[in-house]
């Protein structure tokens, strides 16, 4: 039904003629149409409005000529509906006036009624579904427990959401009824969207490399576990762990279509750890796009030679920096989609 399946059909293992591309945080940030809606509107009310979130979310289909769409809101958008009060400052990011710091405080925070809570995001996915016009699918997307548990605790962005881990360490049974809390939500969230209309899922553990092998069990991967158990057989689920290398093995064993790895693991070692067979995404430094798109295209085509063209889906290791020149992402994506198998 979709006319360029080829990001689906990576996502089945199947013989691709070359792998897809997609950009984390590609919906925005560096695109100048992009800025000029941001000087208008601030970024809530851009996540809150259908016709602004599905003109962001095709932007970068027409421009740079990714093969998916990732619908433009914010992994935030979920603790909002749980009854926390996020602003989201500009050059600062998120900020929460009344952060998450006692087991009383975890009383307060709702599981809603997602449908009543975030039926804009449902019917953002469905106007962007009517402009995509099935030509290429669209990701929906959610933090995970952890992820979402460090900027409720932590109250704003960090280098090592020190006072998340503390609140853990301290409070581990408020920490645990705290995530159990967020995943209910993300999941009944996740599968509001599937019914919308988003083609795959992926879950966001940007800050899941700051625990060590044995905590991320304990605070991270058994909520996402969850989350894909929940969905696996509706949809195509890409599980993404910044900084998560250690737990590949435990990952390809999860009934995830595929795995999202940063630039910091190898693909040879990426390729060993989730035992060869899976889906993987990424990992191009996002910094490395800084470089001329000369060499952009040759480490892009590196990248993929090292990979392999299947069972494979071309991206960065994380989102793309906000001052990334267009024609330098421009190469990255015209790389994959030139590339020839050797
Ligand atoms: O991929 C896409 O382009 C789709 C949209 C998307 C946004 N945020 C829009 C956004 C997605 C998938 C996200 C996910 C997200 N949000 C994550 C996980 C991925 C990651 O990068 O680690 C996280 C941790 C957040 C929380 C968040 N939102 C932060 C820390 C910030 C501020 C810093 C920054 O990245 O700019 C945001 C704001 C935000 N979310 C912007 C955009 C385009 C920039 C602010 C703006 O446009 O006004």
């Amino acid at each position: 039904m979709i006319k360029n399946d080829l990001f689906l059909r990576a996502l089945k293992g199947e013989t691709v003629e070359r792998p897809p591309v997609w950009m984390m945080r590609q919906a925005g940030r560096y695109l100048p149409d992009f800025m000029k809606l941001k000087e208008k509107y601030d970024f809530f009310t851009r996540c809150r409005t259908p016709e602004l979130a599905a003109e962001i979310t095709t932007m970068p289909i027409e421009q740079v000529g990714t093969d998916a769409a990732i619908l433009f809101s914010d992994i935030l958008v979920v603790p909002q509906a749980m009854n926390v009060e996020i602003e989201m400052r500009p050059g600062v990011g998120p900020f929460l006036p009344n952060p998450v710091r006692s087991p009383l405080d975890v009383n307060d925070i709702i599981v809603p009624d997602v449908y009543e809570e975030l039926g804009y995001v449902y019917d953002a996915i469905k106007l962007t579904k009517e402009r995509l016009n099935d030509e290429v699918p669209l990701i929906g997307f959610a933090g995970s427990p952890w992820t979402i548990l460090c900027y409720l605790v932590q109250g704003q962005g960090s280098k090592n959401f020190d006072k998340a881990k503390e609140f853990c360490f301290k409070r581990p049974d408020a920490a645990q009824v705290l995530l159990q809390k967020i995943t209910d939500t993300t999941i009944a969230y996740l599968k509001g969207k599937v019914k919308a209309g988003v083609d795959a899922i992926q879950i966001f553990d940007s800050w899941g490399g700051l625990l060590s092998p044995t905590d991320y069990q304990t605070y991270s991967w058994k909520y996402i576990q969850q989350i894909i158990d929940a969905l696996k057989d509706e949809i195509p689920v890409i599980a993404y762990g910044k900084g998560c290398w250690f737990a590949l093995k435990e990952m390809s064993q999860s009934g995830a279509a595929a795995l999202g790895v940063d630039w910091t693991c190898s693909a040879i070692n990426a390729r060993y750890l989730s035992g060869g067979q899976i889906t993987l995404q990424g990992n191009f430094d996002p910094s490395r796009l800084y470089s001329t798109p000369q060499e952009i295209k040759k480490m892009t085509t590196q990248m993929i030679d090292e990979f392999g063209k299947d069972r494979y889906i071309a991206n960065l290791g994380h989102g793309i920096l906000p001052d990334i020149p267009v024609r330098n992402a421009q190469a990255f994506v015209d790389a994959v989609k030139e590339y020839k198998p050797r």
